[in-house]
């Protein structure tokens, strides 16, 4: 029997009912673009409405996860892949779900229970330490050392809002090596397999958080990377899972799997993803916008590297592919089998229309590289442009004539087309903040800054609620209920005037509003944007807001950072006022 089979089957003898999976595209939340985890269907009745199925439901549901693409040809990542879960909706709590966790993977899954160790929630200020779950992992057998405490890793939320808790963590060892006596969270031979939410809050746009009526548990098993686990596999795409899949790939291409990994592993996932989104009922096509958008470059990329293999891509090889994965699944998914030919057309039309592009792209490279010279950032920028080269194409087919490409200069041109359709954006939106001098744009990259500072030194509940900028000063309203400490002023100071000295870049990115929201970029006035937004990112992930920007390209242009006055602006906003000044 199969993993999914022995999960539902087991769950089911726990008094679970089994839930069909909801569709990959969300009914009824345009707050994500796809199902990113078990629970998302769910999350009305994690909320408190009332289930036709009752209080414990299980399933096994598709989740799309396209944040990390550029992770894809790696061993475990997957845009598309399949959560199991069990839900308690105000019926039972930890004790059950940590016990029924820990037959599951020890009784029927027999995994010895010398291979695994859990992670519990630590506590915080606010939040008590999850010692309820510690106690019983401890009765179950799982030794002390075992059992790591955290609390970033161990709080689990979908995105910014929605219903949260405390959460518990289990980890495989998946490795040859002697497993050490001490769990370290920070050893990647330990790997996580299984995820118990204890969901009793919820967090609301402002930052608070508030009880839910009931306590609920909501977890999470990927299968194929416990499949892998299970048939003893370090590479997930070695798993029974996938080698239907990577055989048919080395038969088409007439290559081995080994020593061309990358390639086969993107072509198998992204166009294992490609059949679900476009057999979802929602009906998506490829397109530029939204999850169209998501489809699109899936389907590309995994044509460049079928290119990249050799395979003959004006043949139906992408065709017998999404067969072959069509034929795997429709047994547990039945939209596959209605719309079969919906899938295979769909791969078929954007293929060809991509071809074309290709086509005459690549005779336009051929014509710009003649002269055997380097690619300047202009002409990588129009092959990007006009003929949808990503610039890893571009880079790609270069290499192989032993050529450069100016790729800094390709990003000012990037950055340059961006801001000019951002300006022509700004007369419908202006995001209150808009000037254009080069001090008023520095000062707009401060606010960025010091919005990220207060939410380190007062707290992650800190957001912004106004700001005003002129060529003198900058003003920026915030959520706090109260007034500064000096030693936060002057905490927050130093640690803008800390990221200020060390340089970081400013990115600047285009995505959809979805997209946006579901990277973890900060908004606080979401419906004032367009669909399309820009978000900009300090550094390693300091600040990430969605933004019209202007902002400068990195933080050491800025100057010294002063605080210069910190007062009430209305209940519970404050109100800081700063300058820069020349170094
Ligand atoms: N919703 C939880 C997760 O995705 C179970 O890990």
């Amino acid at each position: 029997m199969n993993l999914k089979d022995l999960y539902i089957n087991f769950m089911v003898s726990k008094g679970h009912k089994q839930i069909p999976s909801a569709p990959v595209v969300p009914e009824n939340d345009p707050s994500v673009l796809f199902n990113t985890a078990g629970m998302q269907p769910l999350i009305p009745y994690l909320m408190g409405a009332k289930h036709p199925y009752g209080t414990r439901l299980t399933d096994y549901q598709k989740c799309v996860r396209t944040n990390d693409l550029d992770n894809i040809g790696d061993t475990y990542h997957h845009t598309f892949f399949e959560m199991l879960g069990n839900w308690s909706l105000g019926d039972y709590f930890k004790d059950e779900a940590i016990s029924w966790s820990f037959e599951f993977l020890t009784e029927v899954l027999e995994i010895p229970v010398e291979k695994l160790a859990v992670t519990v929630f630590a506590g915080t200020d606010t939040i008590p330490f999850d010692e309820t779950s510690y106690n019983k992992w401890l009765s179950l057998g799982i030794p002390e050392s075992r059992i790591a405490k955290t609390v970033d890793d161990n709080f689990w939320i979908a995105g910014e809002t929605g219903p949260c808790g405390p959460d518990s963590e289990m980890f495989y060892w998946r490795s040859e090596d002697p497993i050490p006596e001490v769990f370290d969270t920070e050893d990647n031979r330990w790997v996580e397999i299984w995820n118990d939410v204890f969901m009793q809050f919820e967090k609301h746009a402002d930052g608070s958080i508030t009880e839910l009526p009931a306590k609920n548990v909501d977890t999470g098993m990927g299968v194929e990377r416990t499949t892998a686990i299970l048939e003893g596999k370090m590479d997930n795409y070695e798993s029974s899972i996938w080698t239907p899949v990577i055989n048919l790939i080395e038969n088409i291409s007439g290559l081995s799997y080994y020593g061309n990994e990358k390639s086969m592993r993107i072509i198998a996932d992204h166009l294992r993803t490609a059949v679900f989104i476009l057999a979802d009922p929602a009906g998506i096509k490829p397109s530029n916008t939204d999850q169209g958008y998501i489809l699109r470059r899936l389907i590309r990329r995994a044509i460049r590297h079928a290119k990249n293999l050799g395979i003959d891509i004006n043949s139906d090889w992408e065709q017998q592919i999404a067969t072959c994965l069509l034929d795997m699944y429709e047994v547990y998914y039945a939209e596959l089998k209605t719309n079969r030919q919906v899938v295979l057309d769909g791969l078929s039309n954007e293929k060809v229309k991509f071809n074309r592009t290709l086509e005459k792209g690549l005779r336009e490279f051929e014509k710009t590289t003649r002269d055997g010279k380097d690619i300047d950032g202009e002409t990588a920028f129009h092959l990007f442009d006009t003929y949808g080269f990503p610039l890893e194409l571009t880079v790609e087919l270069a290499s192989e004539k032993g050529l450069k490409v100016d790729e800094e200069g390709y990003e000012v041109k990037f950055r340059e087309h961006q801001e000019k359709s951002r300006t022509a954006s700004q007369g419908k939106f202006k995001g209150g903040l808009a000037g254009n001098s080069e001090i008023e744009t520095k000062y707009h990259t401060a606010t960025h800054l010091l919005n990220a500072a207060l939410k380190v030194v007062v707290g992650p509940d800190v957001h912004q609620k106004g700001s005003n900028i002129t060529e003198e000063r900058m003003r920026f309203d915030f959520s706090c209920d109260h007034k500064l400490s000096d030693e936060e002023k002057q905490q927050a100071e130093a640690l803008v005037n800390q990221w200020i000295s060390e340089g970081l870049d400013v990115v600047v990115e285009e995505m959809s509003k979805e997209e946006a929201i579901s990277s973890g970029a900060e908004c606080q006035f979401i419906e004032k944007y367009p669909d399309q937004v820009t978000v900009y990112t300090i550094g390693n992930n300091i600040s990430k807001e969605l933004c019209g920007g202007p902002h400068v390209k990195n933080t050491s242009e800025l100057g010294h950072f002063v605080i210069k006055k910190e007062e009430a602006s209305s209940a519970g906003v404050r109100r800081i006022k700063a300058i820069l000044e020349d170094k």
